[in-house]
């Protein structure tokens, strides 16, 4: 039984020096991630409403951008010279008819006949699941492994990552739900962007998707650095600093005007097309009008964006190559056990890309 303390005022401040005496001695930590990809507001030095009103965030975000701009200019090879100015202007890259008709019929024949472990996340009404391409998935589908290695679609997600390493792959499956109908609103319909730099994503489209069956947007231009965004951004962190929440800043619509932003692009798109997207720039799911099932191949890259080089990859270490997901699922499994977060990616067992989750 808990034995009730009183507090009086020099237990207050004992309790104050103590934090203060722990607030210093993990000082030189925090502030050693000011050079990491940590995006939240709740460390002493990340999320000091002083420093960021100082530009600490906005530095960050400058700092991170010369930097990727740097390591692209590298990988400049890996698309074509039309690709990189439409880039340049638009934060995407869209390829339509990625593959050949009868390796693209092939492909998607073999994602439909795999089963494999999965996981899945709920974020309101819609539930995102993740099949791995780990190389024991991959053993038994030679189509989908040879196609992992393709630099059609490999190249494009380097170059919008800066990073000439393996991306995190997967089949994901979003099946997407009105909001109204469950009366739970799924937080990636909300305008965002990820955090404070450059990130590729890229959905490689199995079917085609309906405009009104939540199809990935994006606002063309918004991952670039103009002074009402570097100016956007100093407000919001300064707010972020003030709550001490996380660093994925939301925009409502009727704010891009303000940035001088066109509205989203809606990529209600045919089977068979790759985009990579810079999810710096701003992005979002659209609603689903009813229930609805999207199947990608699914890639990201995140590595830490002060990296001056190109090929620091973690692939490279014994494991990780295929592995790079279900690592990061293992250290969340763990994290949760000491109860220092709680359970995001629940694991399902063996399914398959479009077997539905229970309870739909
Ligand atoms: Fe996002």
């Amino acid at each position: 039984m808990d034995v009730p303390v009183e507090v009086t005022p020099s237990t207050r401040q004992r309790v104050g020096f103590g934090k203060r005496l722990g607030g210093l001695a993990l000082a030189p930590f925090h502030t050693l991630q000011i050079l990491t990809g940590r995006k939240d507001f709740r460390n002493a030095v990340l999320g000091s409403e002083r420093l960021n009103r100082k530009g600490l965030h906005v530095w960050r975000v400058k700092a991170a951008a010369r930097v990727t701009e740097w390591r692209r200019k590298r990988l400049a090879h890996l698309v074509t010279p039309a690709e990189r100015d439409f880039f340049a202007e638009n934060g995407y890259i869209e390829r339509l008819n990625l593959l050949g008709e009868r390796q693209f019929h092939a492909l998607v024949e073999e994602v439909e006949a795999l089963r494999a472990p999965a996981r899945e996340m709920r974020e309101g009404g819609a539930v995102t699941r993740r099949i791995p391409l780990t190389p024991d998935v991959l053993r038994s589908a030679p189509t989908l492994a040879a196609f992992l290695r393709d630099e059609r679609w490999t190249g494009p997600i380097r170059y919008v990552g800066g990073f000439d390493v393996e991306p995190v792959l997967s089949i994901q499956t979003i099946f997407g739900e009105p909001s109204v109908a469950k009366g739970a609103r799924d937080p990636q319909t909300d305008l965002h962007m990820d955090t404070f730099h450059s990130t590729a994503k890229a959905w490689y489209f199995l079917y085609d998707v309906p405009e009104d069956e939540g199809p990935f947007t994006y606002v063309a231009g918004s991952h670039k650095l103009t002074p009402r965004r570097l100016a956007w951004h100093k407000r919001q962190s300064v707010l972020a600093a003030k709550q001490r929440r996380g660093g994925s800043f939301r925009i409502p619509l009727s704010a891009l005007k303000r940035l001088r932003l066109p509205q989203p692009t809606r990529f209600a798109v045919p089977a068979n097309t790759l985009v990579v997207g810079d999810t710096f720039g701003f992005h979002a799911r659209g609603h689903s009008a009813r229930h609805s099932i999207r199947v990608e191949l699914y890639a990201s890259q995140r590595p830490n964006p002060f990296l001056p080089f190109t090929r620091f990859d973690s692939a490279k270490l014994p494991y990780v190559s295929g592995r790079k997901e279900v690592i990061s699922w293992y250290f969340e499994d763990w994290l949760v056990k000491l109860k220092l977060q709680r359970l995001i990616w629940r694991p399902v067992g063996v399914v398959s890309a479009r077997e539905s989750p229970p309870g739909r």
